[in-house]
């Protein structure tokens, strides 16, 4: 199947579920779909128009009028693939993107399991082996235990180790060889379970994220088509009234080299600010937006909700720990509530430069196979390097479990 294919099928589904496609903007040609905005051609087929850069009130069609929940029932289709997956040790893991249309999330009440922990931990390091900071603000390498063996005791405890670490790499698990039953029973210790509202997962199990790239999917690519780099600097889907919390990334097939993951420390970043900064930060709000990630995601995707923009404060306080984060991620955040465009975009680039220059407080996670990364959004920034050319059968492959954390917390709350 083209990608072409792929995004007519994806759009006859869409009024097929009576989803209000609106026709003046997405107009068939031979070669695919061009989509048009105010009058501006932004992409022909899959090819994005890089002159034309969306601007922060672009609403994509379809997700401005109520709709019946799942008029026909759900409709999953396989992402685009062109490697051969025959023998694929982990074909139930691959992606696929869901034609439906659901209620927004709710906001819901959120307790954290580090509540219950030991703060020594004593029940966790007793099943480890051995442990190594990767730098000393963020990260440790851990050995010696099976995460699908924790008990309940063991797991609070992982939640406060990372909320602490902000970045935990176990390496050789067996979590991938799990069912997708127990990996979402697994990931509810933690929270709720987030389903995201454009991206790919595993077939009848919607809340495991399911991030594949190989030589026909650009999705990922698409993310930093015209930019310098591929570095896109984020915590989860920010933009959610209850942003993510203790998450699980699992490393399924990776590139020979390349495809690093980037983290930092966002806890010493605001430690690193001047008091009279943290304190102005600290009476600040920012808006974060859903729109910023589905320009990007349109190419393969559907929505299955509204996207959403939330207002939460710059600096917000971890539940348990009661660190202090500067809580602004690039990716997501369009502006600060109540300053002048001038004065937002002043403070926003110079928070950026803080975070993205500041070596100090990053680290970098290699993966291998069987590796699983625990880390926790609310403290720590990531972005993935997209470094790596892909040959027609390498592929990149990870599966996620992003469990939803609190409201967060103003670190002005006191
Ligand atoms: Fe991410």
């Amino acid at each position: 199947m083209s990608t072409n294919t792929t995004i007519e099928t994806v759009l006859n589904s869409m009024e097929n579920l009576s989803l209000p496609v609106e026709k003046q903007e997405f107009t068939k040609v031979p070669g695919g779909y061009e989509v048009f905005y105010k009058g501006s051609k932004w992409f022909t087929g899959t090819k994005p128009n890089h002159d034309f850069i969306p601007p922060k009130d672009f609403r994509f069609p379809g997700n401005t009028t109520a709709v019946p929940i799942n008029p026909k029932g759900p409709t999953e289709m396989p992402q685009n693939l062109t490697a051969d997956y025959t023998d694929y040790r982990f074909k139930h893991f691959l992606a696929h993107t869901t034609l439906t249309k659901e209620h927004p999330l709710e906001e819901y009440d959120h307790i954290d399991c580090a509540f219950r922990a030991d703060p020594e931990k004593k029940a966790l390091f007793a099943a480890i082996s051995s442990k190594k900071d990767l730098t000393p603000s963020i990260g440790t390498e851990v050995h010696g235990v099976q995460l699908s063996l924790l008990s309940d005791t063991q797991k609070d405890e992982l939640a406060l180790w990372a909320a602490e670490r902000g970045v935990l790499v176990f390496r050789d698990q067996d979590f991938v060889y799990q069912s997708p039953e127990f990996l979402k029973e697994y990931g509810s210790h933690f929270g709720r379970l987030h389903v995201h509202s454009f991206g790919s997962h595993v077939k009848g199990h919607p809340e495991i994220l399911s991030n594949l790239r190989d030589s026909n999917n650009t999705v990922f690519d698409n993310y930093s088509a015209g930019m310098l780099t591929t570095t896109r600097w984020h915590s989860d889907m920010t933009y959610e009234k209850n942003p993510m919390g203790t998450t699980f990334l699992c490393a399924l097939e990776v590139p020979e080299t390349g495809g690093d993951t980037l983290y930092l420390n966002s806890m010493d970043a605001y430690d690193k600010l001047s008091d009279p900064m943290k304190a102005f930060l600290e009476g600040l709000d920012a808006l974060h937006s859903g729109q910023r990630q589905a320009v990007h995601g349109i190419k393969t995707s559907v929505y299955r909700r509204d996207l959403v923009d939330t207002i939460h404060p710059i600096i917000r306080k971890h539940p348990v720990t009661g660190r202090k984060a500067l809580w602004f991620p690039p990716e997501y955040i369009t502006g600060i509530v109540g300053l002048k465009n001038e004065e937002s975009d002043a403070i926003t680039a110079m928070l950026y430069s803080h975070l993205q220059s500041s070596l100090d407080f990053h680290t970098r996670v290699k993966w291998e196979k069987d590796t699983v990364v625990v880390y926790d959004n609310r403290m720590v920034m990531h972005s993935v390097v997209l470094d790596y050319p892909l040959g027609v059968n390498e592929k990149r492959h990870h599966i996620r479990i992003t469990p939803q954390a609190e409201k967060p917390i103003p670190a002005r709350s006191g």
